[in-house]
């Protein structure tokens, strides 16, 4: 049984608590600034808490799950991990690349895991997607897309007082929604080298930060065309890649992922069976998990996640200057 400190237990670290508990290797611990919520926590789950993440990350525990705002990731993770903890830190990495170089270091010189909760990474249609892709059977992917949306103020009513509101905290479309896709497609093509951002601020409530964007990025030579808002009514997610031979298309929504080669007459579709959101948590848990052990996990390494934040950071610049940007750039 390993024992695990949940730090920040709000909409995600509750649910990370929940799902470490379902994975039944691991005794959780509950870490919150908010009393009234770390009470919520005791009397909901039955689990210890503690009030003080500082305090907490010198107690005994094997692992911790960071699941604060992203502004906090670098330096708790870099505490964890001089603490001799293994770590989990949820998406984005962080908002800036301040710390960065020292996280790496702290990593290197910890000998301890640390792993990026980008939960695309434990879904299984999407990997076997990506592994359909990697057999070659439709040959190299030339151009790719990726379109999503959502009603952003009905899933999560109260994102106007969260961290959502404000960039510095890692909020906005960009680094809070669209970081997932351009994750998992530089997990399937390899990294972004430059992006064309135009975003805006067109229909959310209450905030400023950009609910709409639009990206052209290019993996190495493969154009890739992004595009999310966060007000429109279906919720809706789907990837499409396109080769010389076929084409192949995920649909999240539908949880299924499909081919259509020349000369065929429709999509030739892999349906997966409807699960719980909780499903994919519980999963990653036991992939963390199965990674402290020794274990290949398949979950995102520190260096895949640093290059996403490049993609955010560089997506950000390019909305800012009207400009294509690289993400190879000193984004001070
Ligand atoms: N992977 C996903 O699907 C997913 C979904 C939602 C959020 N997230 C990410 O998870 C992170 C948190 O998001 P959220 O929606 O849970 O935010 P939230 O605002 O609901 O919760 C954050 C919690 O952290 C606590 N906190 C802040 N500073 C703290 C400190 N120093 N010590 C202890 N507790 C502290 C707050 O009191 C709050 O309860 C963000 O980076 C977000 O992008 C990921």
């Amino acid at each position: 049984m390993h024992s695990v400190l949940i730090i920040g237990c709000g909409s995600i670290g509750e649910r990370h608590l929940r799902c470490f508990t379902q994975t039944g290797r691991a005794k959780v611990t509950a870490c919150d600034a908010n009393p009234e919520l770390l009470q919520r926590m005791a009397d909901t789950y039955g689990v210890a808490t503690v009030s003080d993440s500082a305090e907490a990350l010198r107690g005994s525990f094997d692992a911790v799950v960071i699941c604060t705002p992203a502004h906090f990731h670098v330096s708790m993770a870099i505490q964890a991990l001089r603490a001799g903890k293994h770590v989990l830190v949820e998406k984005p990495l962080s908002h800036s690349l301040a710390g960065l170089d020292e996280l790496f270091r702290a990593h290197e010189q910890s000998g301890k895991q640390l792993a990026v909760a980008y939960i695309y990474r434990v879904i299984p249609f999407l990997a076997e997607a990506a592994a359909y892709l990697a057999g070659g059977e439709l040959g190299p992917v030339l151009q790719a897309t990726a379109t999503s949306g959502q009603a952003f103020h009905l899933l999560r009513p109260a994102y106007a007082e969260t961290y959502y509101r404000d960039r510095r905290m890692g909020g906005g479309a960009i680094q809070d929604a669209l970081t997932h896709l351009a994750n998992w497609m530089e997990g399937v093509l390899g990294p972004t080298d430059t992006v064309i951002c135009d975003c805006a601020h067109l229909a959310l409530p209450k905030v400023e930060v950009e609910d709409t964007v639009h990206i052209l990025a290019r993996h190495g030579p493969v154009p890739v065309a992004y595009t999310l808002n966060q007000f429109q009514a279906p919720n809706e997610t789907t990837l499409q890649f396109n080769t010389a031979r076929g084409s192949l298309k995920i649909e999240f929504h539908r949880q299924r992922w499909g081919t259509f080669t020349h000369g065929a007459a429709d999509w030739e579709w892999r349906q997966s069976p409807p699960v719980e959101r909780d499903s994919h948590f519980t999963r990653q848990a036991g992939a963390f998990l199965d990674l402290i052990e020794g274990r290949p996990s398949g979950l995102c390494s520190l260096a895949d996640a640093a290059q996403t934040l490049r993609f955010n950071l560089a997506a950000l610049a390019s909305a800012e200057r009207g400009a294509r940007v690289a993400t190879a750039e000193n984004f001070a």
